[in-house]
């Protein structure tokens, strides 16, 4: 056997495909091989002892401009979607940029821990000073050697409702943020939304550029701008750049509506991003009993083969108090929510958090493949599922083929009679 020398080899992995025993070989920033028993030596060799190895975790739909302010300036009492909105309020005037870089770091801190490597964050534009836009993409700029930050032109006021949203979104373009924004249900009549989606959509054609919008966030089953904005997508030629965030409307839609809706969405190469967390916690406020779970129709939508994406949206900030950067955490939810519990359904929420968000950010080399970053996560599970299940240690995190950060193993010590000395919450490892 020659032995090529490598500077890492990742021994006897499972992927998320199903392959098991696999090695995976890393020169440089790249995967060179991957493959079952290669007959490569390592540097470094890393043994994945038979568990998950994956890609990392990816965050179509943040919002790091808010996150970490939790209690600041005090906190959300009723966690209302009202209270969160008036709390940002007394929140923005006192905002300064140091302040926000320091969040924004150390969340990218929890993220790297978390195997969370790309992260898509949509940014304020509403304020004239355009701190945020500064503060992010000096962060941005900061956190590029361990992830990958992804800055959308938010106008949170409104395009249009908003005097100077419309110039600052073009001037924080031009700084070089890099995907634009909206949020047309935001407007004051559905006419003006569909009016925001028009002007957005023929500006990121303009300028080469993606669409991300919020849209249709609300239970109103006549908030309909996402059939404006797939329809904008295809007379425009964007299709496969543009993503549409939340959707929550379409869960209160009409089902025969929707079944126009899904078909047009496809056709345009519209993305839907979920946010399962927040929208099952801020949708349904009005309703008495039954209440309508916020979300979008996931699985429909995927059937219909739109990509779908999961987003962690907020993290202890004024909308929601919880979270930790976890994209596990954010599957978990989705797949309850959506009552994804068939095997191939629960898997398709692990695709939801890593390759589907990978493609909508169009990120460049992302998977496990010769050619591809040496972008891993090795995690405490045996499968995807396994993952979900567990919201799985992530063991070590390597970007660009450098570890970045490690856990070490921990197990609760048992002092029972005639049982075991420890746990382990995983049955898979009984298999080997
Ligand atoms: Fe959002």
């Amino acid at each position: 056997m020659n032995a090529v020398n490598m500077d890492v080899v990742v021994r006897n992995a499972s992927l998320p495909d199903g392959r098991r025993g696999i090695d995976i070989a890393i020169q440089g920033e790249r995967i060179a091989d991957v493959g079952p028993q290669l007959a490569l030596r390592g540097a470094r060799e890393i043994d994945a002892g038979g568990d998950l190895v994956a890609p990392p975790f990816v965050d179509a739909h943040f919002h790091m401009d808010a996150t970490l302010s939790y209690g600041l300036p005090r906190v959300n009492q009723s966690g209302t979607l009202l209270e969160g909105i008036a709390l940002w309020g007394e929140l923005k005037p006192h905002l300064t940029q140091e302040a926000l870089v320091e969040r924004a770091l150390q969340y990218c801190d929890w993220a790297v821990a978390k195997g969370l490597l790309a992260i898509r964050t949509h940014v304020d534009v509403c304020d004239d000073r355009l701190l945020a836009v500064e503060a992010l993409l000096d962060v941005k700029r900061k956190v590029a050697p361990y992830l990958d930050m992804q800055l959308v032109a938010f106008p949170q006021d409104g395009l249009l409702r908003s005097p100077t949203a419309l110039a600052n979104l073009k001037r924080s373009i031009a700084m070089g943020v890099d995907v634009v924004g909206g949020i047309p249900h935001f407007e004051r009549t559905m006419a003006d939304g569909a009016q925001s989606v028009r002007i957005l959509c023929e500006f990121a054609a303009e300028q080469g550029l993606r669409v991300d919008m919020h849209c249709d966030e609300s239970d109103d089953p006549l908030s309909r701008h996402i059939e404006t904005l797939a329809s904008e997508t295809h007379r425009l030629g964007l299709h496969g750049r543009v993503a549409g965030s939340h959707l929550t409307s379409m869960h209160s839609m009409d089902n025969y509506y929707v079944s126009k809706l899904l078909p047009l969405m496809r056709e345009a190469g519209v993305a839907a991003i979920a946010n399962p967390l927040i929208n099952i916690t801020l949708q349904g406020r009005h309703d008495t009993y039954p209440k309508r779970r916020g979300m979008t129709r996931v699985p429909e939508m995927m059937a219909a083969g739109i990509a779908v994406a999961f987003g962690h949206d907020c993290v202890m900030d004024p909308w929601y108090s919880l979270g930790s950067g976890d994209m596990l955490e954010v599957a978990h939810m989705g797949l309850h929510v959506a009552q994804m519990t068939g095997q191939d359904a629960m898997r398709a929420c692990f695709t939801a958090v890593t390759e589907t968000p990978a493609r909508i950010l169009g990120l460049d080399g992302y998977g496990i493949a010769p050619g591809s970053y040496a972008d891993l996560v090795l995690l405490d599970a045996a499968s995807p599922v396994e993952a979900i299940r567990l919201r799985a240690a992530r063991r070590m995190v390597m970007r660009r083929g450098k570890v970045v950060s490690e856990m070490p193993r921990t197990a609760a010590a048992l002092n029972l009679p005639g049982r075991p000395s420890s746990v382990d919450f995983r049955l898979s490892r009984r298999d080997r």
